[in-house]
């Protein structure tokens, strides 16, 4: 049983993508790198703390030839260059507990980079290391060609199989080809893990934020059924021996830190969530989960299809069903959430008017804001989220970086899918929305840095960045600290229990109870007038405690993207 605080369940965390964040490399004259490092993170502290913030999640920092951004890591005790050194890591540790503020790193281990060591000598079938990968010899066609071993696809839309010549087999990736999969029926694979988390524990870590965890052990290498959208699935998503590996790593390591785990857990359904984070079981502490973000999207993310109010909230009120929850609207595989459920569909559409966001830009970010930090679990923001930024305003695909909106590309224009609709449905998906720079100010390169930045900025960061709204009390990021400081104050809305109670299409009601106390909040998803059913209404007559719009009373209707949260007496 857990013998610790739950220290987790009280604070707010905050995604950091180091990439995107912020350059220092050039702050003492020299030029930077255009690529966000360490020493840059810890410059930005203090604004952390400002916000109200109480632990950081750390994108990989990792060695890593960036094949998917650090998502690729070929050496997990070692600081990539273009990062900083272990020193500046060991610093920021040191600077963040200064401030209170707690750091979990993000723990990579379904697979490696194809540069990591334990791959390169794996490529030896004679190496003690072979077994750490998956090979298989593959199969022979009718016409005596080579074929892989089963009819898996992988994850980034292609295949899983990639033969090796220097070991005539084909090894397993359900990522990129540079993403070989761990072999996890290998104990000493489960040994070199746990050397990896006592390491990082040791330094100081809070925990893991736990990359797709769910699908690490692979029962067997039969073909998967045809017709789903990852084929192979269930051959490898929540085994028993997944379950069993993360049990194991909690018993020999886990415990024995003051620290949690948060899974990124794939394609995960409400029963195989309750068993993964089940207090007795020990397996995670919480995880974050998708079926809110895919509510008006086809093919996981892929294609947009109509929002729903009505949706949300029924997926919503499920999810608010498990003990604890990992709350989050926006990461660095999302679209930002303005351009998702918000009015900001297509930023490159503002571009004539120099990228100003359109009318209720502000308006429904903050409206965003109310509804992350009034549901009962632990909120992730994301870098940015709390400034209101957007999806990018590119024109074409040249100024994409990620591979995965490329393999999207790839496989659709295979099947034939005209060129205008590959662009539009890799604009409402790509990852890279997530990824611009970070707008710290209006100056060229927005104060991400002073060179030519990896991606490019978004032009909006003229009309929103963080400078402009520090020091203005209707701003975005304000309205985030004041949300913030309400709920850090209502045990209420971080404990309460999560009660549905009205929506439509564009309208949501609900409440958050604890013992005596009710919060009741109102939110219109929609640029239209929103009317308020009397049977919801009579819920909502209590004293408004935040808003985002001037009114001090609720009427019979919503204002368009406007949220009330209302305390009932
Ligand atoms: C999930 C990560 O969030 C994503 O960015 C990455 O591409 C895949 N896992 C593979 O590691």
């Amino acid at each position: 049983m857990q013998k610790t605080k739950a220290f987790w369940k009280d604070r707010i965390a905050y995604q950091i993508y180091p990439r995107s964040f912020q350059d220092t490399q050039g702050l003492n004259g020299v030029s930077g790198d255009g690529i966000g490092d360490i020493p840059g993170i810890i410059s930005r502290l203090d604004e952390l703390k400002d916000l109200g913030i109480g632990i950081i999640w750390l994108s990989p920092v990792y060695k890593s030839p960036d094949a998917d951004n650090g998502y690729d890591i070929s050496d997990y005790f070692s600081i990539d260059p273009k990062y900083g050194t272990m020193a500046d890591m060991e610093a920021l540790f040191a600077e963040a507990e200064k401030r209170d503020i707690k750091i979990i790193m993000d723990l990579v281990i379904n697979h490696t980079s194809d540069e990591h060591e334990w791959f390169q000598k794996s490529r030896d079938p004679q190496s003690p290391y072979r077994d750490f990968y998956i090979w298989r010899p593959g199969k022979t066609g009718p016409d005596g060609k080579k074929l892989p071993p089963n009819n898996w696809t992988g994850f980034f839309m292609g295949e899983v199989w990639e033969f090796d010549e220097k070991s005539r087999e084909y090894y397993l990736h359900l990522f990129d080809k540079k993403q070989p999969d761990l072999n996890y029926k290998n104990p000493r694979v489960v040994e070199e893990i746990k050397n990896i988390l006592r390491f990082w524990l040791d330094k100081g870590a809070a925990g893991f934020r736990c990359d797709v965890i769910n699908i690490i052990y692979k029962t067997s290498l039969e073909d998967g059924k045809k017709n789903t959208a990852v084929c192979g699935i269930e051959h490898y998503k929540s085994q028993e021996g997944n379950h069993a590996v993360l049990r194991e790593l909690r018993r020999d390591v886990l415990d024995k830190y003051l620290c949690f785990t948060v899974g990124e857990t794939v394609m995960v359904g409400f029963d195989e969530a309750k068993l993964l984070c089940d207090e007795n079981r020990r397996e995670l502490d919480m995880l974050f989960y998708f079926e809110h973000l895919e509510i008006d999207r086809r093919i996981e993310r892929f294609i947009p299809k109509k929002f729903r109010a009505s949706k949300l909230l029924e997926v919503l009120s499920k999810w608010q069903r498990l003990e604890w929850n990992a709350l989050y609207l926006e990461n660095h595989d999302q679209s930002r959430i303005v351009s998702h459920f918000g009015p900001e569909k297509n930023p490159a559409k503002n571009l004539s008017s120099g990228g100003r966001p359109s009318k209720y830009w502000q308006r429904s970010a903050k409206m965003l804001a109310a509804l992350e930090l009034t549901l009962r679990g632990t909120p992730f923001i994301f870098q940015g989220q709390e400034i209101g930024m957007t999806n990018f305003d590119y024109k074409s695909l040249d100024e994409v970086n990620d591979v995965e909106s490329h393999s999207l590309n790839k496989l659709m224009k295979k099947l034939h899918v005209p060129g205008f609709l590959r662009w539009k449905w890799i604009k409402a998906s790509s990852r890279d929305n997530a990824r611009t720079p970070m707008q710290w100010d209006e100056s060229e390169n927005a104060g991400f840095s002073r060179s030519k930045p990896w991606l490019a900025v978004n032009s909006n960061h003229r009309y929103i960045n963080y400078a402009l709204q520090k020091n203005d009390p209707d701003s975005v990021l304000s309205f985030y600290k004041k949300m913030i400081a309400l709920r850090q104050k209502n045990e209420c809305l971080k404990h309460g229990d999560f009660i549905p109670v009205f929506a439509d299409t564009r309208l949501m009601v609900y409440q958050r109870r604890l013992g005596n106390e009710i919060f009741s909040m109102a939110l219109n998803f929609s640029s239209r007038k929103a009317k308020i059913p009397k049977k919801a209404a009579l819920l909502l007559s209590g004293v408004p405690v935040i808003s985002n719009t001037d009114r001090q009373f609720i009427g019979k209707a919503l204002l368009p993207w406007e949220v009330m949260v209302l305390r009932i007496l």
